[in-house]
């Protein structure tokens, strides 16, 4: 229409309106539901975050206690569901396997799928918090050739998770306290981020009134690509190559800057963040006390704090306003526990998960809520005779 403005990759685009999280780009500010993020990293938990973005406030103990309980008694995946697994090879990536897992949750769960329920609303967001660790756990110990283990429901969210990952069926699995803080801070660092480009796909495909399945599915393929929560698994391959090729930052900086190839700084730079991004402050924190605490010493990370300060010190990327972004050393933490470089995307999405549902019901409840459906600009051929003769 004579009205359509071309905003390519939505720069100045607001698509809704949203009370669950606030960020002030220029400043390097975010709030989830009013509370600042370092607030809530130092004293709160996954689940408690959860709540909060899911249901607007912080929850009273009763409250939180009676949802943690909740969310235990959801964690067992069907017996066939496990099976799944065993059809996919072991090379698959475990962002394929989730994203393909958690669409197969809808064809498990028939009786939650209704949008307009809010009881299965409910239901659906207790068992994707519940079974997204679980399944993401399995596609980490399928990738392995492990057998599965069953959820240990005496033990907290986050303990049970790192004993889905490392423990073994013929040994007894001590859950290290320190990992245990660790990986709960950085997955609340990850809970949401207003309209990303993955929440943006969940409230996109949630507007056509799919399930919550079907929506959170799609966000998990959304977040694969490494411009997106692909970056923390690039900048992990991208450290490794300076290390075991010998280059050296300055001379790998240069060929950023050259655009050679196309490379770009893998864990740099962020849509909306142009002074800093406060996450990135938070997680630096926790690299250095995780790797002092396990007694880790990592030339990775020696890597990447030189690439910081080099890049933080170049024209090129002072004028571009490029920072660290959260991704920058979150891997590093993420190895330093164990975890193969595949799964660091898979641990963003079960980290995402919260904001991706809280977005989604925060659309599926607004009755100003219209189908998503983008205007484009036709730039093609006008109309043209079909030819007589071919
Ligand atoms: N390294 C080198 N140059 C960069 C980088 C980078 N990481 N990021 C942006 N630039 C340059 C880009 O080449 C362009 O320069 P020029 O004007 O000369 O063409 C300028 O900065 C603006 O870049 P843009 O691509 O228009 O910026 P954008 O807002 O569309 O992209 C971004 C944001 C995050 C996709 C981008 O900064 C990027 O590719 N970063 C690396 C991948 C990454 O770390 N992603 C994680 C983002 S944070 C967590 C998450 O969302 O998952």
């Amino acid at each position: 229409t004579g009205f359509t403005t071309l905003d390519q990759g939505f720069v100045n685009t607001a698509s809704t309106r949203s009370s669950i999280t606030y960020i002030d780009g220029d400043a390097g500010i975010l709030r989830y539901r009013g509370y600042a993020i370092e607030d809530v990293a130092q004293n709160s938990t996954y689940l408690e975050v959860a709540w909060l973005l899911i249901y607007g406030q912080l929850p009273t103990p009763s409250e939180l206690a009676e949802f943690d309980e909740r969310v235990r008694r959801h964690t067992l995946l069907h017996e066939d569901l496990k099976r799944f697994f065993s059809a996919l090879p072991h090379t698959a990536h475990p962002m394929s396997v989730l994203s393909s897992a958690v669409s197969a949750l809808s064809t498990y769960y028939e009786d939650s799928l209704d949008p307009h329920n809010p009881e299965m609303v409910e239901l659906s967001t207790i068992r994707l918090l519940a079974k997204l660790p679980v399944i993401a756990a399995y596609a980490h110990k399928k990738s392995l050739g492990q057998a599965f283990l069953y959820p240990d429901n005496s033990l907290s969210f986050v303990e049970n998770f790192l004993k889905l990952n490392f423990g073994n069926l013929a040994e007894i699995y001590e859950v290290n306290p320190v990992l245990v803080k660790a990986l709960d801070r950085l997955l609340i660092l990850h809970e949401d981020h207003e309209q990303n480009a993955s929440t943006s796909t969940v409230r996109l495909v949630g507007s056509t009134e799919a399930n919550m399945f079907a929506s959170i599915s799609a966000g998990i393929n959304a977040l694969y690509g490494p411009l997106h929560g692909g970056a923390n698994e690039a900048v992990l391959k991208m450290l490794k190559e300076i290390n075991d090729s010998g280059e050296g930052v300055q001379r790998f900086v240069e060929r950023v800057k050259n655009k050679e190839d196309g490379i770009r700084l893998m864990g740099f730079g962020h849509r909306v963040y142009k002074s800093f991004d406060p996450r990135a402050k938070l997680v630096k924190e926790s690299a250095d006390e995780v790797l002092e605490a396990l007694g880790v010493q990592d030339p990775l990370l020696d890597i990447a704090k030189e690439l910081e300060q080099v890049a933080l010190a170049d024209e090129y990327f002072i004028e571009r306003k490029l920072y660290p972004n959260v991704d920058f050393y979150t891997g590093i933490i993420y190895k330093a526990m164990g975890f193969p470089t595949r799964m660091f995307t898979v641990l963003f999405a079960i980290g995402r998960l919260p904001g991706w549902i809280a977005h989604w019901r925060e659309m599926n409840e607004d009755p100003r809520t219209k189908i998503g459906r983008p205007q484009q600009l036709y730039v093609g051929e006008p109309a043209r005779e079909w030819p007589a003769a071919r």
